[in-house]
């Protein structure tokens, strides 16, 4: 008999999920590790199917799906409502969802409190947070409640404006080696693996090369351990400025506006629906219920 649950439950492992701890063994048999974002089932499904390892519910979301400007209105109610809907699509993939700003910045109870209601509400497997230095704290905080963390260095689009907009960090040796002492630092908190966002790529290899755990690169070479793309930008869904590192795998917003107005013009020129996409009832039935209609109709004109 099976003492595994059957449905995800909070901070269990579900049947087929991928152990947290291969992440590092993939690292070590120098197998790349793929993370994409999600923000809802569907997209946890297809994720899924097409074999991910990580999938990351990002704060990006605050942009792609709730057209903010930037990450930093998400909330996380939000944020907590996304990875409920990711985790019901996605099964194999660890699921980490992203800490929106303001939920872990201003102290570590908070930290703690706030990633908790990310594993026990919402089923994730883990919490993402930008930052170290006084994220330090926090990292070791929620890692001792006993929940996986992921860091996030480079480009941390919560402080955007403390970094000058959204630009490449790291960018000379004093920075890069701020970056490396970061990355050792976050590393030595416990978390289990570090996203480097816009890093050039030779400082992001040598952080690879100098951690024992996976870095997963979005704008930092080849020589990250694993690659992340945001859902929209690489499928091309969203319309507005998309950064240099990101690859567009589709065109699925043009695919989607041109479905639309076909939809239009065929309701526009009566060509939908058509009899295939109609229910019909039995003959005798829509006789009895026209007569009757017209009686009831005749009934009521006369009441009048
Ligand atoms: O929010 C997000 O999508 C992210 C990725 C860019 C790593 O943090």
């Amino acid at each position: 008999m099976s003492i595994r649950p059957q449905k995800p439950v909070p901070a269990t492992p579900a049947p087929g999920k991928l152990p947290l701890t291969e992440l590092a063994e993939m690292k070590a048999r120098r197998q790349p590790i793929v993370m994409v974002t999600a923000y809802d089932a569907p997209g946890g499904r297809l994720a899924d199917e097409a074999g991910v390892d990580l999938v990351l519910v990002g704060d990006s979301a605050a942009m792609t799906v709730l057209g903010h400007d930037s990450t930093v209105p998400a909330t996380m109610d939000e944020m907590l409502m996304l990875t409920r809907a990711v985790t019901r699509g996605a099964r194999r993939p660890v699921i980490v969802a992203d800490m929106p700003f303001g939920s872990y910045q201003v102290s570590d109870e908070d930290a703690v409190r706030n990633a908790i209601r990310f594993v026990k509400e919402a089923g994730a497997d883990g919490v993402k947070l930008e930052g170290a230095g006084p994220m330090l704290s926090r990292v070791r905080a929620i890692v001792g409640s006993g929940i996986p963390v992921m860091g996030h260095l480079g480009l941390t689009p919560q402080s955007a404006t403390m970094l000058g907009g959204y630009k490449a960090q790291g960018r000379s040796a004093e920075k890069a080696l701020a970056l490396l002492a970061d990355s050792r630092a976050l590393e030595a908190a416990g978390c289990f693996s570090l996203v480097l966002e816009a890093v050039p790529a030779g400082v992001a290899r040598r952080i690879s090369e100098e951690l024992a755990i996976p870095t997963i690169g979005i704008g930092a070479g080849a020589d990250c351990d694993g690659q992340v793309l945001v859902w929209h930008d690489l499928l091309g869904l969203y319309q507005g400025r998309v950064a240099r590192f990101v690859k567009r795998y589709a065109e699925v917003g043009t695919t989607i506006r041109e479905a639309l107005e076909a939809f239009a013009e065929d309701v526009r020129e009566g060509r939908f629906p058509e009899e295939q996409h109609t229910y019909s009832m039995p003959e005798e039935e829509l006789a009895l219920f026209e007569t009757s209609a017209e009686r009831d109709r005749d009934r009521a004109d006369d009441r009048r």
